[in-house]
């Protein structure tokens, strides 16, 4: 395709017309061009033609003419992919035709079973036989997505949702490079166009932004669906366009062709779908029997960790769309289609070591050490154990050829050894005596699966509670994770949390790999975490056993401060309700260490001392927005919703809002759950504002408000 032809194919007839009358539009319409088809070689074709600066310059020169001529601003323009700012919540809207899920078929006589069941379907409408070619492509891992084109030009896109209603995720797709904002090649193009397929993000992209994750000390994500799903429903978009998301398209919802040749055979429309810019899966092919697709599937099974995207299994479809028509749907599935699917992914590599790891709590867990392995898209290098006696119920030796799985968001996970490779020699497994960072005795109690160890300034444990002190499900220290952390205690500077609130900048400096403007930002966010967090959040940072977020809330309410807490007696405690006897011990257990009671004088010393007014608002480090959506906004939740109503209130309270007790003209925000009754009928007689769950967690979201 030359890059010429390119060009005038994707200018719009009526800009033409206008062209000679106005060069600033012609100029817009010709730089749109540019950019699209520049865009579309890179990141679908990976096959730049024009270097980046090239790229940049044609896009700054649209940014600038935009910039100076508004009106010249098109919804498909490529400038339009440029985030920062954020979205107005997701929107929900009905699928013009439903997006239906699909039946599953897991061996080869369930194909033929289908088969079956689809001729006695056909059979049941006509005499002619049924047409035996399926049109057959890989079924993605990702996140099903609907993407409306009017006369050729991107004008919605919606998330598959519950199959009939889907979220409006316009704005986030439209930073999809891959995504085009209008289909390629000449009009006319069909009036409406409702393309289906997958959002994915290819391997080797998830590792370069875990890689990337892990390097700014974030969270690395779990898999590449998880990092796709999440970065479409973000409501950031600058976080959109950092995240190399691809759309893969594999169907059409409804189609209006208008003037555009109909597509009549699904091979057809996915070389159709193609050439209007999209990517399609990888591998797709027309397969002209049953038995062909039964061959396809193995062929597509051997070579799944070669594909560059995530799958799950294939998908075969009647090639024929009036015969795909004609059958129609099940309540759940079309009956022209099935999921062929494979098994969660095995591959055998050796056990080399296994290690074991000393955690918070002090709990012994064993980690097989492994030869590095592809496996359901990962490489996995290491993989937990759990304890003494799974290793010894699956009889796994070190030497042995170990069978790994991964099933999709699954962990990856030991099945077992394979005995005929056994190595000669191969020794049973022996759970170390001592602990292996401190050296001292570990102990397992009776009726107890878990080993551990006991000594309170065992290096090991002291590392992994400050990690968890700094961590999402601690005091939240941004960008503080366990690499740093690892460090700073390496070196000594850090023996207890609150040793990080004396950190200075001069002694961060002193790191490898830190900067000046890192080392403020270190300090900064600890100094905003000291003067602002909530007691319960430096509660549950303590790392008690059993003491977790829901509890630390409850022990806040109750105690006010960590000196009350610390005082309670077990019999006060146990008169909590949710306390009962070992959460009661352990709290004790915790308070009545001599060293925990230092570090409590020590948080007092530094200025980390949250205090929890009766009423249960903070004070103090109260963290109160005083901007964002919900800020000095009234609200009322009526209905049942997933949380409970005094977390969700809570979280208003934290956005700014104020919770009110009935529906009045005074209220802002009504949150109607399942079963909502008179409240919202009188809401919205009223004519306030109804939000759903999703859209209330969305302000939430927007306010930097964590849900956990
Ligand atoms: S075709 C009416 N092809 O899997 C059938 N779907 O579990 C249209 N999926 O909701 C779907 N890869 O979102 C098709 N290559 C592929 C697919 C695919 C993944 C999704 C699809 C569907 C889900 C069913």
């Amino acid at each position: 395709m030359s890059h010429t032809s390119q060009q005038s194919a994707t200018l719009h007839p009526s800009a033409c017309d206008r062209a000679s009358e106005d060069p600033d539009r012609e100029r817009a319409k010709f730089l749109v061009a540019q950019l699209e088809y520049h865009n579309y070689r890179y990141h679908a074709l990976d096959n730049p033609e024009i270097s980046d600066e090239a790229y940049d310059a044609l896009f700054r020169e649209l940014v600038n003419l935009e910039a100076r001529r508004p009106d010249l601003r098109s919804p498909d323009s490529p400038t339009m992919r440029v985030g920062g700012k954020l979205l107005d919540g997701l929107e929900k809207k009905t699928h013009s035709i439903r997006m239906y899920g699909l039946d599953n078929v897991f061996s080869e006589q369930e194909w033929y079973d289908f088969v079956a069941r689809m001729r006695r379907a056909w059979s049941d409408q006509t005499n002619d036989a049924l047409p035996q070619a399926f049109w057959c492509d890989p079924k993605l891992d990702g996140l099903a997505l609907e993407i409306i084109y009017v006369h050729g030009v991107l004008q919605e896109a919606l998330t598959r949702g519950d199959g009939e209603i889907g979220e409006v995720v316009t704005e986030a797709v439209r930073t999809i490079r891959t995504v085009p904002l209008r289909l390629q090649g000449d009009d006319p193009f069909p009036v409406r166009l409702e393309v289906r397929g997958e959002v994915v993000m290819f391997r080797k992209d998830f590792a370069a932004l875990n890689a990337r994750q892990e390097a700014l000390g974030q969270k690395r994500f779990a898999n590449a669906r998880n990092a796709a799903a999440g970065t479409l429903r973000h409501l950031d978009l600058s976080k959109t366009e950092t995240r190399p998301l691809r759309f893969l398209a594999y169907s059409l919802g409804e189609v209006q062709w208008g003037d555009a040749a109909p597509c009549r055979h699904h091979s057809e429309l996915m070389a159709r779908l193609a050439n209007y810019g999209f990517l399609t899966p990888p591998e797709g092919k027309l397969c002209l029997t049953p038995e062909c697709v039964q061959q396809y599937a193995q062929w597509v099974r051997a070579h799944r960790e070669s594909l560059p995207v995530d799958i799950d299994g294939v998908v075969a479809k009647q090639d024929n769309l009036a015969v795909q028509e004609a059958l129609g749907y099940t309540a759940r599935a079309p009956r022209f289609a099935v999921a062929f699917k494979f098994p969660p992914a095995q591959v055998q590599t050796q056990l080399l070591d296994i290690e074991v790891q000393v955690g918070r709590t002090g709990a012994l867990t064993p980690v097989a050490v492994l030869s590095p392995v592809a496996v359901g898209g990962v490489v996995v290098s290491r993989a937990t154990l759990h304890n003494e006696d799974e290793i010894h119920a699956r009889d796994l030796r070190v030497g042995d050829t170990v069978i790994i799985q991964r099933a999709g968001d699954v962990i990856p996970e030991v099945v077992g050894p394979v005995l005929t490779k056994r190595p000669a020699g191969a020794s049973m497994f022996v759970f170390p005596s001592a602990c292996p960072a401190c050296g001292q005795p570990v102990c397992r109690e009776q009726g107890e699966v878990v080993w551990r160890c006991e000594n309170v300034t065992c290096p090991a444990i002291r590392l992994r509670s400050i990690t968890h002190f700094v961590s999402k499900a601690g005091l939240d220290v941004q960008g503080l994770g366990q690499k740093w952390v690892a460090q700073l205690v390496k070196k000594g500077l850090v023996q207890s949390p609150a040793d990080l609130f004396t950190l200075t900048v001069e002694e961060l400096l002193n790191f490898d790999r830190m900067g000046e403007t890192l080392a403020r930002k270190f300090v900064e966010a600890l100094s905003v975490v000291r003067t602002t967090a909530p007691l319960h959040r430096l509660i549950a940072a303590l790392g008690i056993r059993h003491v977790g977020e829901q509890l630390a809330r409850g022990l806040a309410k109750r105690f006010r401060d960590l000196d009350a807490l610390k005082n309670a007696s077990q019999e006060t405690l146990l008169g909590i309700p949710d306390i009962g006897s070992e959460v009661a011990c352990s709290i004790r257990n915790f308070f009545d260490n001599p060293a925990n009671c230092v570090l409590l004088e020590r948080f007092k010393d530094v200025g980390l001392w949250p205090q929890e007014s009766l009423d249960g608002a903070k004070q103090g480090n109260a963290s109160v927005l005083q901007s964002g959506p919900l800020a000095g906004k009234t609200i009322l939740f009526t209905g049942t919703i997933s949380i409970p109503r005094t977390k969700a209130q809570q979280w208003a309270e934290a956005a700014g809002a104020t919770p009110l007790s009935g529906v009045s003209k005074n209220l802002d925000y009504l949150v109607a759950g399942v079963k909502a009754g008179s409240k919202l009928e009188k809401a919205r007689a009223l004519g306030i504002a109804v939000l759903n769950e999703a859209e209330f967690r969305t302000l939430l979201a927007q306010s930097g408000i964590q849900m956990d």
